[in-house]
């Protein structure tokens, strides 16, 4: 690991806790501070022989271990602020996985009913786990439509029922959850190091990261490039619709997100799943245990970087663990194939970049 980056913070920058709204602050059951940082990770890496780094968000270190914590809590403070969310008001939302373990913990902490629709193709531990917050889950099969479909039933179901729909893939508010944390902490954490992002790069699941980190990023500097990613198998944003499987959950569903604007992004870029694969497992042997789509996102960057100048600062978020994968291809042990970007990657190691901590960890 390399030398610490970090400094410690003062007592007025210290996380405060906050609760969501006024009948919630009675309750405050919930650690949730609005002071959501989680680490920046300098991740350094030979790639055809030059030693590079990529900065990455460290989002498992979010309340429910993934990016989606962020847009489910701005969605449920807008909507308590408008008055579109009651107390007690049941949350119907349709997800591939992360966005329902967000709102089904999210629900239970704040006494919220939760109905998650999700393709029963999906990982044993994403359907496990929004039940274990107590959430119910309606599993939809390809028969029954596929992801599109799970999105039309949420719907019709909150025709029937007093429901809250968050809607992430139209939802503005997904955008700006991500414009007001996740894109001021790109911006100020690299800056610890005298960096400034020229570049971020993230795969597209509502586009809600992407749209948001790069709308920061550039209203600090109109020259940021902001690339979105996508699997290769299934070149949704680059066709316009899906054609094609493919093993990068979280991201890529049928369809191009209404709140995906790509006239504002730079060009999509393309990763295979099994080189994602590759690249997560590959991070995992330096300690860095994360999902398919972190390995889609390191590469994306390093392609990036190769496209630009490798001396830019390119930034990328890991949006979760590996947790979610144990029972799928991420730990079957693949042959490198010769198109691999993976193959010319070695990971050197990681050090951690905070804009304020307590304790260090290197
Ligand atoms: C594992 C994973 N990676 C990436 C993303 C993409 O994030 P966004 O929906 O903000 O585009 C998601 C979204 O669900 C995800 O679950």
């Amino acid at each position: 690991m390399g030398p610490s980056r970090q400094r410690r913070c003062s007592s007025s920058e210290r996380p405060r806790r906050h609760a969501l709204g006024p009948h919630l602050e009675a309750q405050d059951r919930h650690a949730l501070a609005d002071d959501r940082e989680n680490p920046l990770l300098a991740v350094d890496v030979n790639f055809r022989g030059r030693k590079l780094t990529v900065y990455a968000k460290c989002e498992h270190a979010n309340l429910t271990g993934s990016i989606k914590d962020r847009m489910e809590l701005h969605i449920v403070k807008s909507a308590y602020a408008q008055g579109t969310l009651q107390p007690g008001q049941r949350i119907v939302e349709a997800t591939t996985g992360n966005t329902g373990i967000s709102f089904a913990a999210l629900g239970s902490a704040l006494g919220h009913p939760v109905t998650i629709f999700m393709p029963d193709w999906m990982s044993e531990e994403r359907k496990n786990l929004v039940r274990s917050y107590g959430a119910d889950l309606v599993l939809v099969s390809k028969t029954q439509g596929g992801f599109r479909d799970a999105i039309g039933m949420a719907e019709a179901f909150a025709q029937n029922e007093n429901v809250f729909l968050p809607k992430q893939f139209s939802n503005h508010a997904n955008i700006d959850a991500h414009q007001a944390t996740t894109g001021p902490e790109i911006s100020q954490q690299p800056a610890l190091l005298d960096l400034s992002a020229d570049a971020f790069v993230a795969g597209v699941g509502t586009g809600g990261t992407v749209m948001g980190v790069g709308r920061y990023l550039r209203s600090e500097n109109a020259n940021v490039r902001v690339y979105p990613a996508e699997p290769l198998e299934s070149p949704t944003l680059s066709t316009g619709s899906r054609n094609g499987e493919h093993c990068i959950q979280g991201i890529s569903d049928d369809f191009v997100p209404p709140i995906l604007n790509l006239l504002e992004l730079d060009p999509v870029t393309a990763i295979s799943g099994a080189d994602a694969i590759a690249m997560a497992r590959r991070l995992a042997r330096v300690g860095l245990a994360v999902g398919i789509s972190s390995g889609c996102n390191l590469l994306a960057a390093l392609r990036v970087k190769e496209e630009l100048d490798r001396d830019a600062t390119v930034a990328t978020v890991f949006a979760n663990d590996n947790k979610k994968y144990l029972s799928t291809d991420l730990v079957r042990e693949e042959p490198a194939r010769p198109e691999h970007l993976t193959r010319h990657v070695e990971v050197l190691g990681f050090s951690t970049v905070w804009r304020c901590s307590i304790e260090s960890w290197s």
